[in-house]
């Protein structure tokens, strides 16, 4: 009989070294990549019980796999939720999650601030299907309260929000949602499980892109979304099933490895993060540096209540909009230009033509994004170093020498 994870409550540096770990009879210490797309049966009446629900037994990958299955039960652990299903992306998980819940008449609120493909899903796709959608600021309670005095099915949100590092009020946002009649999705992508557990907070499914912090070495795509075993079982599982937005069992396990030590990754790019915010709000190039716990972030009270940590993410303005955007991020020498977040290298995007091209001028405007912000992922290098090589590239800003524009890497080729 392969060992199981004894039945008490254990603390979440455990649970990713531990959690969910589906051994097989081999007794494989650690997980096994089960790499196939089905199984097979003894006899025709074992697969006709396995269809039929009496017997359990793997079927098909598309709708469960050990590998997956151990990943599912590792984040379900972390999170506290009861269930968990995996999928390709965190997009796959952000639309399954949607769709599966609801249907044409229904009404979806949202908080304004989401990644651009979410946007995109509540803007463009869901009215295609009779869905109404309803943007709100999510930083404001009034909007909110507005927009439910009509019932609602479901709210998306995302706190802290992609890049602008918004937050929601969970309890408060909850509690006026359930009274409508909805269910609150989060997306927790920016937070992970270590820092923030929405489903605490009221939230009744939450959302993971896994190919941010969860593989965190940026290798694979992968998504996650937790909530109760009935809702899971009754109306997500029928989704995935039969619409197959399902990861692979490799991609499964990259992740899986990945996971074992996001509790030592995390805390130490948070504490590189707070550093490099500091920094950038001393510089006089940047007119603007947003990040949870910084002192000069309008909800940092709301940020310490709901978060243990500001996260690894640092978004700034540079003064002088686009072309100094580009002259900062061309100059820099060791951080890479890369749309990607939560990876182990420091990464910087200008979202105004990558992430958040697509949503247009004018709601860029309303979400506060300028031509000059630029959002920074950090990373797990040396944060002087970090320091040091942003330094050099505001410098060039001034014209102090270093960060000319199309400086090459110190090691690889010029980009
Ligand atoms: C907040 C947020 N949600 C969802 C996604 C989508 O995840 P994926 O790229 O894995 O589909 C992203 C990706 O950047 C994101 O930042």
């Amino acid at each position: 009989m392969p060992r199981t994870l004894p039945d008490l409550p254990l603390r979440p540096a455990t649970l990713l070294v531990r959690g969910g770990q589906n051994r097989s009879s081999f007794d494989e210490m650690s997980e096994a990549v089960h790499l196939t797309s089905g199984f097979m049966y003894e006899s025709a009446a074992q697969a006709e019980d396995t269809f039929l629900g009496t017997v359990k037994h793997y079927q098909y990958s598309r709708f469960g796999n050990p590998t997956i299955e151990a990943l599912q039960g590792k984040l379900a652990a972390l999170e506290g939720a009861e269930a968990c299903r995996v999928t390709a992306s965190g997009m796959a998980a952000v639309h399954s999650a949607m769709l599966a819940h609801l249907k044409a008449g229904d009404r979806v609120v949202a908080s304004r601030a989401l990644f651009g493909s979410c946007h995109w899903i509540v803007s463009t796709l869901l009215p295609r299907y009779g869905i109404e959608t309803v943007f709100v600021d999510g930083t404001d309670l009034d909007q909110w309260r507005d927009a439910f005095r009509k019932p609602a099915a479901l709210v998306l949100l995302e706190t802290p929000s992609n890049p602008m590092l918004e937050l929601v009020d969970l309890p408060a946002v909850a509690e006026m949602a359930h009274a409508a009649g909805a269910i609150v999705v989060v997306d927790n992508v920016f937070a992970t499980p270590l820092l923030q557990k929405p489903l605490t907070m009221g939230a009744d499914v939450v959302v993971y892109s896994a190919t941010k912090h969860f593989d965190g070495q940026g290798r694979v795509l992968g998504g996650a979304v937790l909530g109760s075993a009935k809702w899971v079982d009754e109306v997500l599982q029928p989704f995935i099933r039969n619409t197959g937005p399902s990861i692979s069992p490799f991609n499964a396990w990259v992740i899986l490895k990945g996971l074992e030590t996001l509790h030592l990754r995390l805390p130490a790019m948070c504490a590189n993060a707070a550093k490099v915010a500091d920094f950038l709000s001393s510089r006089p190039e940047v007119s603007r540096t947003l990040y949870p716990f910084l002192d000069s972030h309008p909800q940092q009270a709301l940020a310490k209540r709901q978060m243990s940590a500001g996260g690894s993410l640092v978004t700034f303005d540079v003064e002088g909009g686009k072309e100094a955007a580009f002259r900062v991020l061309d100059a820099l020498r060791l951080i890479d230009i890369s749309n990607n977040l939560g990876d182990a290298r420091s990464m910087v995007t200008h979202p105004a033509t990558t992430t958040h091209m697509k949503v247009g001028p004018e709601e860029r405007a309303r979400l506060g994004i300028t031509d000059g912000t630029v959002r920074f992922s950090v990373g797990l290098e040396d944060v002087q170093d970090l320091i040091d090589d942003l330094s050099q590239a505001l410098d060039g800003l001034r014209g102090k020498g270093g960060g000319s524009v199309g400086v090459a890497k110190a090691a690889g080729p010029a980009r």
